[in-house]
C-alpha cells in the first residue's frame, strides 16, 4: 500500500460518501475507518465495500487520548480525514457537554497524535478538518460566507466547530502542521440520520405524521448532494495548499418551507398520492432556540483554485434522495425505534 489514511467518523453521513469514494478511487491506500458507533454512526452505511482488501475497521473514540495514541503507533498514518462529529444543534442545545468532548478535545486528541507521529518528517503528511459554514454565524437576506467572513458561532455546535478550527489553524502556526480545513454548507443524499430535517420529513411524510417546521419556516440553507461533497474533500485532500481553507456550498439557497413543499411534490408523486396530500402534513411549532436565519456559501474559491463546483442539480438530488429512503425502508425502520422514539418525544412532544 502507497499510503495509510486515517477517515474518522465513516460510519456516519458523510463520512461514509468519504468512505466510499476514498476506497473505490485509490486502490493503492489503505484507508482506516475509526468511529464510535455512536447513535450516528451505522457500519450498514459501507456494507458495499467493507470487505476490500484496502480498507480496515477500527472502533474508537476520539475522547480516548491513549487510544488515539496508540493507534497512530500502529498505522502511522500519512494522512488524517476528521469527519468525527457530534453534529445535530438540537441534540447540542439540550446537552452542550458532549459536543465540547468530542468535537474539541477530540480533535486536539487527533492534533495531538499526528504531530507526534509527523515531528520527525512532516513532508507528504496532512490532516484535513472537515467543517461547517455555522462557524460563519447568521446572514441577512443578501450576502455570503467567503472564507475571510469573522467566525460568530451562536450555538454550542457551532461554537464546538469553531473552536476546533481554531485549534487546528493554531497547530499550523505553532507546529508547522500541514493542515487544510473546509468548511461547508448543508449535506443530503442517502444515509442521512433521520433527526435532520430532510430525512425526518421523509420518514414523517411517508408514516402520515406531522411535519414539524420550525417558527415560520422562513430560514435559508443552502443544499449540497452529499457525493459532491465527498468529491470536493478527495480533491481537497489531495490538491489543497497546506494552511489554507476552502468554502464548499451548493449555490443552492432554500427557506425551509419552499424545501419541504418540494419534497412534498416529490413524496406525492413517488407515493402515488393526490398532488398536495403530503403538504397537508405540514405543522408549525415553536422555533429552535438562537436559530440561525441564513447560511450561503461563495465557494468560488474552490472553483478558481481547485476546479470543483457542484455536478447536481437540486430537482435531481431530491428525487434521488427520496428514491434511495423509499428503496432502503430497513436502514431506515431499524434507526426509527427505541432510542430515536425517545429523542423524537423529547425533541418534539412540547413543540
Ligand atoms: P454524523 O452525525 O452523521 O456522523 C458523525 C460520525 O462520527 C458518526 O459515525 C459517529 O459515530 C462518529 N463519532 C461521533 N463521536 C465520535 C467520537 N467521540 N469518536 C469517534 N467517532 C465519533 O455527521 P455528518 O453529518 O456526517 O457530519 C460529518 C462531519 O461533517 C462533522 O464534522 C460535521 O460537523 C461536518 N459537516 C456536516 C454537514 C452536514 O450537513 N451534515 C455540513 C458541513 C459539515
Ligand atoms: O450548515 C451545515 C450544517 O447543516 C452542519 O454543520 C450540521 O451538522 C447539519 O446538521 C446542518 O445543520 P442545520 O441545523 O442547518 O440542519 P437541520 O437538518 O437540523 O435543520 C435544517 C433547517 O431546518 C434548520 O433551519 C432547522 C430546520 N428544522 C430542522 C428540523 C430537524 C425544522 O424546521 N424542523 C426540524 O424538525
Amino acid at each position: 500500500m502507497n499510503k495509510t489514511i486515517l477517515i474518522t467518523g465513516g460510519a456516519g453521513f458523510i463520512g461514509s460518501h468519504v468512505v466510499r469514494l476514498m476506497v473505490r478511487n485509490y486502490p493503492d491506500y489503505r484507508i482506516v475507518n475509526l468511529d464510535a458507533l455512536t447513535y450516528a454512526g451505522n457500519l450498514e452505511n459501507l456494507k458495499d465495500i467493507d470487505s476490500k482488501d484496502n480498507y480496515l475497521f477500527e472502533k474508537g473514540d476520539i475522547t480516548d487520548a491513549p487510544f488515539i495514541n496508540q493507534l497512530f503507533k500502529k498505522y502511522r498514518f500519512d494522512g488524517v480525514i476528521h469527519l468525527a462529529a457530534e453534529s445535530h444543534v438540537d441534540r447540542s442545545i439540550a446537552d452542550p457537554l458532549a459536543f465540547i468532548q468530542t468535537n474539541i478535545i477530540g480533535t486536539v486528541n487527533l492534533l495531538n497524535a499526528a504531530r507526534d507521529s509527523w515531528k520527525d518528517d512532516m513532508v507528504g503528511k496532512r490532516f484535513y478538518h472537515i467543517s461547517t459554514d455555522e462557524v460563519y454565524g447568521s446572514l441577512g437576506e443578501t450576502g455570503f460566507f467567503i472564507e475571510e467572513t469573522a467566525y460568530d458561532p451562536r450555538s454550542p455546535y457551532s461554537s464546538s466547530k469553531a473552536s476546533s478550527d481554531h485549534l487546528v489553524r493554531a497547530y499550523h502556526h505553532t507546529y508547522n502542521m500541514p493542515v487544510v480545513i473546509s468548511n461547508c454548507s448543508n449535506n443530503y443524499g442517502p444515509n442521512q440520520f433521520p433527526e435532520k430535517l430532510i430525512p425526518l420529513s421523509i420518514n414523517n411524510i411517508k408514516h402520515n405524521k406531522p411535519i414539524p417546521i420550525y417558527g415560520k419556516g422562513e430560514n435559508v440553507r443552502d443544499w449540497l448532494y452529499v457525493e459532491d461533497h465527498a468529491r470536493a474533500i478527495d480533491i481537497i485532500f489531495h490538491e489543497g495548499k497546506n494552511g489554507e481553507t476552502y468554502n464548499i456550498g451548493g449555490n443552492n439557497e432554500w427557506q425551509n418551507i419552499q424545501l419541504i413543499k418540494k419534497l412534498c411534490e416529490v413524496m406525492d408523486q413517488k407515493l402515488g398520492r393526490v398532488k398536495g396530500t403530503s403538504e397537508k402534513l405540514i405543522t408549525y411549532v415553536t422555533d429552535r432556540a438562537g436559530h440561525d436565519m441564513r447560511y450561503a456559501i461563495d465557494s468560488s474559491k474552490l472553483k478558481r483554485d481547485l476546479g470543483w463546483e457542484p455536478s447536481l442539480q437540486f430537482e435531481e438530488g431530491i428525487v434521488k434522495t427520496v428514491d434511495w429512503y423509499l428503496e432502503n425502508e430497513d436502514w431506515m425502520n431499524r434507526i426509527v425505534t427505541g432510542e430515536y422514539e425517545k429523542y423524537y418525544q423529547n425533541q418534539y412532544q412540547h413543540r
